[in-house]
């Protein structure tokens, strides 16, 4: 018997993949599955990014490139961050990452080990828990609330800073509720915060253009009296539908800067070259492609919101970012992973259940708008019939 680290006793995963593994199967078999589950646009990535990157193999780009990325999309990361958000960034601070989730894992690394704490969203993204429980840190959450419209509430985020907390995690707009926490909320936080030097913010910023309402973004680099702890989060992902891409990047304090640079040695060395390449032409072309894909969204996203109020003993708050809602379904007398299977087994609705996205997400499911709305239309048809004639289980 091999031993490995006990630490994999604690690693856990995100069943988003584990719902769309079932629901791949289930089509494969021939079942009619609309999948509601997977946090990935339906959109293709535009052709001039894919252009550019096939121009990079083209043009020989198929060697390493410097671990931290080229500096050619690092001056694009800062200069996009300075065009929309006038903050000033280095590249020397821009670290080129294959996907968003590689600058969680870097940072609950850095930052995570036995006795210390480190404060997670809660409902939140999975890794985030999963992998400080892998590091042998303290797993604190933060509550997420309906009745606060899912966003951060400053003072309760405060109160759970203890001289053991090392790391707080923020995400908005979020995963998988869609929730955005208000200007006024986070200038409250980044105060309380100028208390509390010694914690670090890890700001995942991965929907910050997937916004409604007129929402607008606070990216926490903007913040001067904290900034020497923010590392941000963020990438190409989901605002440039290339979730398969495997392309991210992360803005360090100089302090971290090079551990992360380390990690990346020793881990992946680099990005894969024509990927970055594609990256420069994602900031520097034409951004049209991102309006036209959040209004889709939006438009979807009212569809979503007034199906699902329609629904016997369901309840959904609008949500202000991403492409999720997150409705409560408490009146249905459903358990949440429950519901979600049972919907999936027998109408071939594919949605996630909220214990999935941690404690506090028992009594809602996750929905993703990222399908067509005749398919959001049929699923919510599919849901509405089953409600009406099964019993919870
Ligand atoms: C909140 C959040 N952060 C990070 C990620 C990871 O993004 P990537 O696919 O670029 O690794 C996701 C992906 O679903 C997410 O929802």
């Amino acid at each position: 018997m091999l031993k490995t680290v006990s630490a994999f006793d604690r690693i856990g995963e995100e069943n988003a993949f584990a719902v769309l593994a079932r629901a791949t199967a289930l089509a494969a078999a021939g079942r009619d599955i609309i999948n509601l589950g997977i946090g990935q646009p339906d959109f293709l990535t535009p052709a001039h990014i894919v252009e550019a990157a096939i121009k990079a193999l083209r043009d020989g780009h198929h060697g390493y490139t410097p671990a931290v990325g080229i500096l050619p999309l690092r001056e694009a990361v800062a200069a996009n961050l300075e065009r929309r958000f006038a903050i000033n960034v280095s590249p020397g601070n821009v670290l080129i990452v294959p996907g968003g989730k590689v600058t969680m894992f870097m940072a609950i690394l850095m930052f995570g080990e036995p006795g210390v704490d480190i404060l997670y969203p809660d409902p939140g993204f999975p890794i985030y828990r999963s992998m400080i429980e892998f590091t042998g840190a303290r797993p604190i959450p933060v509550p997420i609330r309906e009745r606060n419209a899912f966003a951060f509430s400053a003072d309760e985020t405060l109160s759970l800073i203890t001289p053991q907390t090392r790391l707080l995690i923020l995400n908005s707009p979020a995963n998988p509720t869609g929730g955005v926490t208000p200007k006024a909320e986070i200038e409250r936080l980044v105060a309380g915060l100028e208390h509390h030097p010694k914690v670090a913010v890890l700001s995942d910023e991965i929907y910050d253009q997937m916004l409604y309402d007129g929402e607008t973004h606070q990216c926490l680099l903007g913040f001067p009296s904290i900034r020497d702890r923010v590392i941000l989060l963020n990438g190409w992902s989901k605002t440039y539908a290339m979730t398969g891409w495997r392309v991210g990047y992360s803005v360090w304090p100089d302090a971290l800067y090079e551990l992360a640079r380390k990690l990346a040695v020793n881990c992946y060395s680099c990005v894969n070259a024509p990927a970055q390449w594609a990256a420069i032409a994602a900031l520097t072309g034409p951004q049209d492609g991102i309006s036209k894909m959040v209004a889709e969204f939006d438009a979807r996203r009212k569809v979503v919101v007034a199906g699902l109020n329609g629904l016997p003993g369901v309840s959904c708050a609008t949500p202000k970012g991403a492409f999720y809602a997150l409705p409560n379904i408490m009146g249905t007398g459903w358990k949440a992973k429950a519901l979600a299977s049972a919907l999936l087994e027998e109408t071939g609705v594919a949605i996630v259940g909220g214990p999935d996205f941690g404690v506090l997400g028992e009594g809602y499911v996750r929905l993703s708008y990222a399908n067509s709305t005749p398919n959001i239309v049929q699923a919510l048809a599919r849901m509405g019939e089953f409600l009406a004639s099964r019993k919870a289980a």
